[in-house]
């Protein structure tokens, strides 16, 4: 699949100097006198994109697929990024704007220009309050929750393989000290609304990681802390997430925070990949400079910061474009804030690790025999583990409405009822590669008919 190879590509390989730097040498002291004479004879990135890619990084931008004509504006995308995201093509008002009718073609569009000149895309955004087609306005509940669903399989399913990453959910939280999630149609569905459509992308395009995505997260505060303890139930309970983006907003009022890096790190403690995903800064000259440079060397610092988009190309294509917020002015000249983030992203820091973390496809799968009687069932699930073996596993599946579960052997349950999560007890942790461990469960209703999904845990 492409987006693997854009994966595995030279961009991501380690560069020379560091694996020179890598080569195991008796001494600690010898080491470091080592490492700091070839860092200093290294070669510098001329572009974002390549100097990046020195630590196993992308650089990337948004994409106003319009803008795809612009010669000069394509000049500079080609030369400088290494990955992109659509700026709104991909939306749901513009691919599904009348119920189950999907347009494709500006999307499609953006996806090719990166396959033709080895980009990989962000996908943005599957479920988001904002930017929704008229005809979901009338709709709540049950039937709002099953477009919103249709609407991430049909999507994912379209672009399967031909997606690094998705931000599956957008701005789902509160701004404020509340912690806890924005009102929007979609929470009102049902607070686990968000797993669900995590899990739904999933099912639809394995290969894709998939990430949540806001503002107003970048330091640590009571919206980033109601992200984290989402992020770290998600991780618990086999929820399928491998990433967290930050868009990264920058004002005068709101400029980078000093536990940026901090703040990244701790995601990353999570198990999950981090990415600052919409990065702008508002000002001009030096200051601003400042600012960019700050926010690339606190990824930099983060071994699975695995890479930085900014939130357009010129100021004049930005969609706060009074602020002046990008690296290249209206006429595609490069700003102080331009070398300010080359030299950052030059000066080097963590490389990435060479293997990206399990996307959970390939990892396990499950399979569910039913043995039912009028009013109950008896289900066992065979846990097959893929070729990296399991230390723990997590199976997900739905029972029919009016089923429960009243008893389970060889595994630990959260749920007796509709989505039901089952993982490892002690003795069944470990699993080898491709081989198998059974549990199962007894309840009273009609049993589970759907898939099962099974994840690393
Ligand atoms: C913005 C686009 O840049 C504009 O063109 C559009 O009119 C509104 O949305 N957070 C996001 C982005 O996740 O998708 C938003 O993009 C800006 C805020």
């Amino acid at each position: 699949m492409t987006h693997v190879s854009a994966r595995d590509s030279g961009r991501r390989a380690t560069p020379l100097r560091l694996r020179a730097a890598l080569v195991p040498i008796a001494t600690g002291l010898v080491t470091v006198a080592t490492t700091v004479a070839l860092a200093a004879s290294a070669s510098a990135g001329t572009t974002l994109g390549a100097a990046a890619a020195q630590t196993g990084r992308y650089f990337g931008t948004a994409v106003a697929v319009n803008r795809l004509s612009d010669s000069a504006y394509v000049g500079i995308l080609n030369r400088e990024f290494t990955s992109v995201t659509a700026e709104n093509e991909m939306k749901w008002d513009a691919t599904e704007p009348s119920p189950n009718q999907f347009t494709y073609a500006s999307g499609d569009r953006l996806v090719s220009h990166a396959e033709a000149n080895g980009m990989r895309v962000r996908g943005h955004t599957l479920a988001w309050h904002q930017q929704q087609p008229r005809w979901t306005a009338v709709l709540s509940g049950t039937a709002l929750r099953n477009a919103m669903l249709n609407h991430v399989t049909q999507v994912a399913t379209h672009y399967r393989g031909r997606i690094d990453a998705w931000n599956v959910v957008n701005e789902a939280f509160a701004d404020g000290g509340s912690g806890g999630r924005r009102d929007s149609n979609l929470q009102r569905t049902g607070d686990d609304w968000i797993e669900a459509a995590f899990r739904a992308a999933r099912a639809a395009d394995p290969g894709a990681k998939l990430c949540y995505n806001d503002y107003n997260t970048d330091g640590q505060n009571p919206k980033s802390n109601g992200v984290y303890a989402m992020v770290q139930d998600f991780k618990a309970r086999g929820v399928p997430i491998d990433c967290v983006g930050f868009q990264s907003h920058f004002t005068a009022r709101s400029p980078v925070p000093s536990d940026y890096q901090a703040n990244l790190q701790r995601f990353v403690d999570l198990g999950v990949e981090v990415q600052i995903t919409e990065l702008d800064v508002e000002g001009s000259g030096s200051a601003q400079a400042d600012s960019y440079a700050r926010a690339v060397r606190a990824c930099l610092a983060v071994s699975r910061c695995t890479g930085i988009t900014v939130s357009g190309i010129r100021d004049t294509d930005s969609w706060r474009s009074s602020a002046t917020p990008l690296l290249f002015d209206g006429n595609g000249t490069k700003k102080p804030a331009y070398t300010a983030t080359l030299d950052a992203l030059n000066a080097g820091g963590t490389t990435v690790p060479p293997t990206t973390p399990p996307a959970g496809d390939g990892d396990c799968a499950a399979s569910v025999s039913v043995n039912s009687w009028s009013g109950g069932f008896v289900a066992t699930v065979t846990v097959t583990a893929g070729p990296a073996g399991l230390n723990g596993w997590v199976v997900n599946l739905t029972l029919p409405s009016g089923a429960t579960v009243t008893n389970v052997w060889s595994a630990q349950n959260t749920g007796t009822s509709g989505d039901v999560s089952f993982r490892n007890v002690s003795y069944n942790s470990s699993v080898g590669a491709g081989a198998g461990t059974e549990f199962g469960f007894q309840g009273t209703g009609n049993g589970p008919t759907g898939t099962a999904t099974c994840a690393r845990a």
